[in-house]
């Protein structure tokens, strides 16, 4: 039997197709309460969306770890084989906004929450291993270029390829967006990585850096251009649709996670910087090590209230794992819980989705909408018995030494990492990339920006930029 119509307040709402009126044809009345509280609440229902990655899905599922790793960290979620931590996951687009076509090339954020014994834990990361920038000072301006233009308001290579080709730190990131992988064939098929480097520590207080790698359990698979583009039109939420129906199928995908561990010191002085999130390490100086298993089993019941009012945070870390010194990381631990506070407000960590799994003691109190707050102690110290610090939570120390200022990227080398990937395509693969190059930076008005972007591929690898010019019919020589 279906539940009685109520308004907000629990009244029994008696007709939810006539409005009130005097008479029959009307005007309506104002004291047609419901009639006025159905229209204001409707004017309310938008909040503002991300502003950067504000089309995704996601689900919901576990963490089971397979490979103890206590000798690295003392993180609870990583300590204790077999042990199995609820998490929620968001796959999105970087650039478009809420309602954009899934297939657009684009780069995909690959976020998971875990709901640990010891709080919430966050890996905010990307499909790809690197990102366009080092600098946390140059994201608004990345950003702008990637979003619509300020006078048409439509999308614009020029201003993306414009910014690109004078941030040569892009580079290895634009070659994966332009080769296969910037299309993904399903959110299920890709890899995710935390992209940074972070810093663990274990219970003896030694330290290690990790790189987090979530490989796809499903194989990589993308997508054709020709089949992107048909799908933009006949689906825009094809991605969203797939993983929603995969896991109703009860075809749930999973992602088995690795880790790079690099000792301390050897960390400090490879060979290129680790604290600089345009570069990767490699896997031959330092394997994966598997962590375990994610499986993502549940869809969200309330897209809303589990996808739209989910918030991630880099910030969002567990005894045992820290921040490294990369400058990206380091503007990011701000950006997010700003971003949450502007979204969602102040409260947002008390909304379901948000809330972690364990207590929440702090001195913290009140705001709009505030739930989560007792009676209790709203300062400290007291003689009342309040919460108390967590000294073994507190952070692994770093040696520093130098001066402040603005200091040009430690590590110059914008090149050889993109030459390197290049080199690892096949001929198919490499063709594909160039035709990608001459369907965006082809559109570009300006000579002079696909000169200076066709230089840098050609510094990456020769062979690349003489195969970029000529799709776009510049000379070798000039971009030599
Ligand atoms: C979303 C800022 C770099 C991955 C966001 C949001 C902001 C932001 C403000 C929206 C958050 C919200 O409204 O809840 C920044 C800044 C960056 C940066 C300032 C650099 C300085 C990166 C990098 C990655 C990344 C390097 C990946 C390695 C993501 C993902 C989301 C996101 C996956 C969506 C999270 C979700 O699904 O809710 N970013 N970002 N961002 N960012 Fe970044």
């Amino acid at each position: 039997m279906s539940k009685n119509l109520t308004t907000s307040e629990g009244q029994p709402w008696s007709d939810n197709q006539h409005s009130q009126t005097a008479g029959k044809r009307g005007p309506v009345l104002i004291q047609d309460y419901q009639l006025l509280e159905k229209l204001a609440h409707f004017n309310r229902e938008r909040i503002p969306e991300r502003v950067v990655h504000a089309k995704g899905s996601g689900a919901k599922g576990y963490f089971e770890l397979t490979h103890d790793m206590s000798a690295y960290t003392k993180a609870d979620v990583f300590n204790g084989k077999g042990k199995k931590t609820p998490l929620i996951t968001r796959f999105s687009q970087v650039a478009g906004e809420s309602g954009y076509p899934d297939t657009y090339r684009d780069v995909r954020g690959f976020a998971v929450k875990f709901y640990t014994q010891e709080g919430n834990y966050d890996i905010v990361g990307n499909n790809t291993p690197v990102f366009f920038i080092n600098d946390p000072l140059k994201f608004p301006d990345f950003i702008h270029s990637q979003k619509r233009d300020p006078k048409t308001h439509t999308r614009s290579q020029d201003m993306q390829w414009d910014f690109w080709s004078h941030s040569p730190e892009t580079l290895h990131q634009v070659t994966i967006l332009m080769s296969d992988r910037g299309i993904p064939a399903s959110y299920r098929t890709m890899h995710g990585y935390g992209s940074h480097t972070f810093k663990w520590v274990n219970d003896k207080g030694e330290q290690f850096f990790v790189k987090y790698h979530f490989r796809t359990n499903q194989g990589v698979h993308n997508m054709s251009n020709e089949l992107a583009a048909k799908l933009c039109g006949d689906d825009p939420d094809y991605l969203q649709n797939e993983l929603f129906n995969s896991i109703e199928e009860k075809d749930f995908p999973s992602w088995t996670l690795y880790v790079q561990v690099i000792p301390y010191e050897e960390g400090l002085n490879y060979k290129h910087d680790i604290f600089d999130v345009t570069k990767v390490v490699s896997q031959k100086d330092y394997p994966l090590m598997e962590v375990g298993q994610m499986v993502l089993n549940e869809n969200p019941e309330n897209y809303f209230e589990e996808m739209e009012e989910l918030s991630f945070s880099p910030a969002n870390l567990v005894p045992g794992i820290e921040p490294s010194a990369d400058k990206v990381l380091q503007g990011r631990l701000f950006g997010y819980k700003d971003a949450a506070r502007y979204r969602l407000g102040a409260n947002y960590e008390q909304l379901k989705v948000n809330r972690p799994i364990n207590e929440v003691n702090n001195y913290h109190r009140d705001g709009f909408m505030s739930q989560g707050h007792d009676g209790s102690a709203n300062y400290e110290p007291n003689s009342v018995d309040g919460p108390t610090e967590v000294p073994s939570a507190k952070i692994a120390p770093d040696q520093l030494t130098g001066e402040t200022g603005h200091f040009k990227p430690y590590d110059t080398d914008n090149f050889s990492a993109a030459g390197e990937l290049y080199r690892l395509f096949d001929e198919g693969e490499k063709e594909r990339l160039v035709e990608n190059i001459k369907s965006n930076l082809g559109q570009v008005k300006s000579h002079d920006i696909k000169v200076l972007e066709a230089k840098q591929f050609y510094q990456a690898d020769p062979d690349y930029g003489e195969r970029v010019a000529k799709a776009l019919s510049l000379s070798v020589d000039e971009i030599k």
